[in-house]
């Protein structure tokens, strides 16, 4: 192929993932399927505006406000906004985030978080904007992103250790990652669902779910997960959404690896907004960041090579792989020795390498499936995460490489939510928010 064919076909990816966004649009922000997830989502909406920001910042900016119009009265960011007239659907009515003192009046939302991509979504917004205009943006978030890093290190990090914990899947982003999950069937599911499991009875619970009306049930988390999953929501809300409470009963909680990663990396970008506007951050919360990147280091295990995510209440590691063991090199806090090990795992055969890399779980895990949401897909957004890492290490060829490899993918599968790493098909809802956005970022950076 020529280089004029390359960039023509680029061009055509770029005008068609465009074309996706503006259809996902609804108003000031995005959905992340029209189908799928009619509402706003925290990470998504970060990395849709850090495509979006290419072309039109405007609109990469007006996805960020609208996400922090249902930021909570004591900083927390939701992982999903419920805009406009909603109160007879069935998730917000699942969520009520009304049972929280703290939720917003005028606007309903979840009662959990999602990975802290804020910072980093708002600084990349600002590269594309004259020093003026920069500041002037700058000063609008700023205190929202500091309210926000201030409630995670308050509510969810009760040891002050530097780690922040989670009490649900969802909040990793990786819904059913097996590191979650493998935790989950040990120590929360309750009697009721594993009778309905051995009984089969749980096939039953298909008629109540949504998604498998639009993705093929093989495809998606299977009905015992998702039950699980609904049921430590209906938990969480019984508790309104307090952690205190929520730790004082059956739960569990994990220091998840991405998650406190990102924040990492997000509070570098918090320390860089506030150089440029010239202002110091409260000394508490510069305490706490700088834990931070100094305990993401104990989450390393010398016997098998690998970054893991710990349980929180017994203070170890859940040695369990998943691509969350890549996302060290994104927080940018690892030595460079552990950042080598890690990119040998990216290119070694019983680890990452596949035809269409990164899978969401290594492919010599019993975990691993081809085919099933976060336990074996590759994903556009963790793809970007890893590349944005390796470039922080100065590993750019490898960086290039999954680049390539990730744009073959969606040239030939379109903007899929996720893909075969063996085979390269496309999985889950087409025209997905995040991969149409991500790939005007990968072209247009
Ligand atoms: C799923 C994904 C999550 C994403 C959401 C909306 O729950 O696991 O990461 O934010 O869908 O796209």
């Amino acid at each position: 192929m020529t280089e004029k064919e390359k960039h023509e076909i680029e061009l055509e990816i770029i005008e068609d993932a465009k074309e996706v966004l503006k259809n996902n649009s609804s108003g000031a922000f995005t959905n992340p399927s029209k189908l799928l997830y009619p509402h706003q989502w925290f990470w998504d909406s970060c990395f849709i505006s850090i495509g979006i920001r290419h072309y039109d910042t405007e609109r990469a900016q007006d996805e960020i406000l609208s996400l922090l119009k249902g930021q909570w009265k004591n900083g927390m960011i939701p992982n999903i906004v419920f805009h406009g007239q909603v109160y007879k659907l069935k998730l917000p009515k699942m969520w009520r985030s009304e049972v929280n003192p703290f939720s917003p009046d005028d606007i309903k939302t979840s009662g959990i978080t999602q990975p802290p991509m804020l910072a980093d979504a708002v600084v990349k917004i600002g590269e594309k904007l004259d020093l003026a205009e920069r500041k002037n943006w700058y000063r609008m978030v700023y205190q929202n992103i500091i309210k926000y890093h201030e409630w995670l290190y308050n509510e969810r990090d009760p040891r002050k250790q530097g780690l922040v914990l989670l009490i649900h899947p969802w909040e990793s982003g990786l819904d059913n990652s097996p590191p979650w999950m493998d935790e989950l069937h040990k120590n929360l599911t309750p009697k009721w669902i594993h009778y309905l499991e051995k009984t089969k009875l749980d096939s039953l619970y298909s008629i109540f779910r949504y998604d498998t009306k639009f993705v093929p049930s093989y495809q998606r988390l299977n009905n015992t997960d998702a039950m699980c999953l609904y049921y430590m929501q209906r938990k969480l809300r019984n508790q309104q959404y307090i952690t205190d409470r929520i730790l004082g009963h059956d739960s569990f909680a994990i220091e998840d690896l991405t998650f406190n990663c990102i924040l990492a990396k997000a509070n570098y970008y918090l320390r860089k907004i506030a150089k440029t506007l010239n202002k110091t951050l409260p000394s508490n919360l510069m305490k706490n960041m700088e834990l931070t990147d100094k305990a993401i280091q104990e989450l390393w295990d010398d016997s098998t090579g690998q970054f893991y995510s710990r349980d929180y209440l017994t203070h170890e590691l859940i040695k369990v792989p998943s691509i969350a063991s890549l996302m060290p090199l994104y927080s940018g806090v690892i030595d460079r020795d552990k950042a080598i090990h890690l990119v040998k795992s990216i290119e070694s055969h019983d680890s990452f390498s596949m035809p269409f890399p990164i899978p969401s779980v290594p492919v010599k895990s019993e975990w691993f499936d081809q085919n099933r949401y976060w336990q074996g897909p590759t994903w556009i957004n963790t793809n970007w995460l890893v590349i944005e890492g390796l470039k922080n290490y100065g590993f750019n060829d490898h960086a290039e490489i999954i680049k390539k490899r990730t744009m073959e993918l969606i040239e030939h599968s379109g903007f899929s939510e996720y893909f075969n790493p063996i085979d390269g098909s496309p999985l889950g809802i087409d025209n997905f928010s995040w991969s149409a956005a991500l790939a005007i970022d990968f072209l247009m950076t």
